[in-house]
């Protein structure tokens, strides 16, 4: 054969694989329109891009050289003018698309790659979007080979459905590390949050350094070491050594308030207050109502509050009637407010227990010298005068649905965390709506956060393959999610400003944990707060969940795989056996089991209709396979737990 020849089927057989079957498109969260194309982009040995020298793009440039260069093996080199560029970054040039700003449009050719945006945002997205159509392996954080550089040619259209999409992380239940929180960060910008919401005070601990009371972070940082099911631990001898915890800076602060804003996500500071105040209140117990008389210290994990009779044991508030208190919350806010450029300042508000309160001469003399009826309206009075506090430094004042039930200032935004069951009525309202919902009707901004959705510290599956939390709250009810809600009309929906999910770490004890639990379930959160609604297609969410797990497993991030776990529904037969059927959130897997106490695998039983518990088994085994692969874990349910959840 001549060597032209050669070379002509060597151009047809490289063309056949170059347009034959496109990798299927995973990005999450799922672009508003995606048109995919024959054909690949391959990056070739030196990238050549051109970027505009905007200083907000600095970093995400700077990310971008890396991540072609480094798992690539290839040269990149950046020009704010270039015509041999094949990747084009482009700011203000598009017409007529209503991009806004953090929207983009990204061209993927067989020649070259464009991003379009009219702000800095909306190429960092984009940005986001070409690496997931990237080989996971660019993930890599070192050389990989053997692998081809290619990205499916596409043409994609893409803005955000809301403009607050944010995780809340608590650093105060156990603290995290600055390098955690930065980690935590990382991850989020990938899938488009825009919203870092930190916890930053509670009962467990006080994490940020405040100047002008350093007893916040002398007393309040530490705590004792406790390891086991939280809330349930004895208090601590006067022996042992308060060294746990830990706190930032405000030059840590600073830090992750830039490392953050170079990846376009907001840190939103919470303090956390009339209630979740006992680490302030050891530090400075003058500012309880009971002068500290039931100080336990920092709380370690102990049983602080009784939640059958919503009744405190130790569990002391900072005290309304106190002058003092409002001369603490003054200078507390004036540090946060010159630290923290974001709009709001978070001030809590959430579970205030007014057993110390009812108690008290002094709140009694509060409630008769003000004309206040109820221990809310006392919460009420403490929160009017901190809203105002807030406002002179600057700032707009946020807190949870609590705030609403002794009135609000009328500027006041509420962050909704309890949904339409927990019946808060407040400022008018008449319906069983949420506490989102009578806000966004009576005009204050809102963020939808509701436990039923959004609470990534619950399980994510059985109760007997999760760390023990109090609820559940599976993949598939956080992808159901809308964070609009139904009951407003488009004058009042124009008040909800988005969603988050709330990662509360009592029982979270390590950052790999802290990871588990949040995702696969922030992938959910993204989309419900990025994505058209008519976008949202659960089986196709499961397949670029998957895509992420395989990019996640290259980065070594930790995540759960409780969505292959299915639930156990138990029953009792007319004859008197336990009968148990087993449902997946995710479809198209089967599920083999044992009740011999042996390791099932696909030559089991398959599950195909309810099985009746074998007489005297102790437990049932099952495993769910994808064909021949298995892909859930393998869970042992004691046939006593089945029994222990027949009513
Ligand atoms: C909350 O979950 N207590 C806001």
């Amino acid at each position: 054969m001549s060597r032209s020849i050669l070379f002509f089927i060597a151009v047809l057989v490289s063309n056949i694989t170059f347009c034959q079957s496109n990798s299927p498109i995973a990005i999450i969260p799922q672009p508003v329109k995606v048109e995919q194309k024959t054909g690949y982009f391959s990056l070739p040995q030196n990238i050549m891009i051109q970027a505009p020298a905007n200083p907000e793009l600095k970093y995400a440039i700077t990310d971008l050289q890396k991540r072609l260069s480094v798992a690539t093996g290839k040269k990149v080199i950046v020009s704010a003018n270039s015509s041999a560029a094949i990747i084009k970054l482009e700011i203000n040039k598009t017409a007529n698309i209503p991009l806004g700003n953090e929207g983009y449009t990204l061209s993927v050719t067989s020649k070259n790659i464009t991003i379009k945006a009219n702000k800095p945002a909306g190429v960092f997205y984009g940005l986001q979007t070409l690496m997931q159509l990237f080989p996971k392996e660019i993930e890599r954080n070192e050389k990989a080979s053997n692998i081809a550089w290619k990205a499916p040619c596409v043409e994609i259209t893409d803005y955000p459905r809301f403009g607050w999409r944010g995780l809340m992380f608590d650093v105060a239940r156990h603290f995290f590390t600055k390098q955690e929180v930065k980690a935590y960060i990382d991850q989020m910008a990938k899938y488009k949050f825009n919203l870092l919401h930190l916890h930053l005070t509670d009962d467990e601990g006080w994490r940020i350094e405040i100047k002008s009371l350093p007893k916040l972070t002398e007393i309040g940082a530490w705590n004792v070491y406790r390891v086991g099911q939280f809330g349930t631990f004895p208090p601590p001898a006067p022996s042992e050594p308060r060294n746990f915890g830990g706190f930032y800076t405000q030059d840590d602060i600073k830090d992750l308030i830039n490392y953050a804003k170079e990846k376009f996500v907001n840190i939103m500071p919470e303090v956390d207050v009339p209630g979740h105040s006992l680490a302030a209140i050891a530090a400075y117990p003058e500012l309880s109502c009971s002068g500290g008389v039931k100080n336990i210290g920092v709380s370690s994990g102990e049983s602080i509050k009784d939640w059958s009779t919503h009744t405190a044991i130790y569990d002391d508030n900072l005290c309304p009637s106190n002058e003092k208190v409002y001369e603490f919350l003054d200078k507390v806010m004036t540090e946060i407010a010159a630290l923290f450029p974001f709009e709001y300042i978070h001030v809590g508000g959430d579970e205030t227990f007014k057993t110390f309160w009812k108690s008290s001469d002094a709140i009694t003399a509060l409630m008769q010298k003000e004309n206040l009826k109820t221990y809310e309206e006392v919460q009420g009075y403490f929160e009017k005068r901190l809203e105002k506090i807030v406002e002179s430094k600057g700032k707009k004042f946020m807190g949870w649905d609590e705030i609403l039930e002794g009135g609000i200032g009328p500027t006041a935004a509420v962050m909704s965390w309890r949904g339409a069951h927990d019946g808060v009525v407040s400022a008018g309202a008449t319906a069983n709506l949420s506490g989102g919902e009578v806000a966004a009707k009576a005009g204050h901004y809102v963020v939808m956060s509701p436990t039923e959705y959004a609470y990534l510290d619950y399980m994510q599956s059985d109760r007997v393959m999760e760390p023990h939390v109090y609820a559940s709250l599976r993949l598939s009810k956080v992808y159901s999610f809308d964070p609009m809600p139904a009951s407003l009309n488009s004058n009042e929906q124009k008040y909800v400003l988005g969603a988050q999910g709330n990662l509360w770490t009592e029982q979270v004890y390590t950052f790999r944990q802290a990871e588990y639990m949040t995702w696969p379930r922030a992938f959910a959160i993204a989309e419900d707060t990025w994505s058209p609604k008519e976008n949202k297609n659960w089986d196709d969410f499961v397949r670029r969940v998957e895509a992420q797990f395989a990019r996640f497993d290259v980065e070594e991030v930790k995540y759960a795989p409780s969505m292959y776990d299915p639930d156990f529904i138990v029953s009792k037969a007319s004859d008197g056996k336990l009968k148990i059927e087993l449902k997946n959130e995710v479809n198209g897997l089967d599920t083999y089991y044992s009740f011999d106490n042996s390791y099932p695998d696909r030559f089991y039983p398959k599950y195909t209709q309810p099985v009746m518990v074998v007489d005297f088994a102790t437990q049932i085994k099952v495993i769910t396979y994808r064909g021949k692969k298995p892909i859930g874990r393998m869970i042992s349910m004691p046939i006593s737990e089945l029994k222990s959840r027949i009513k």
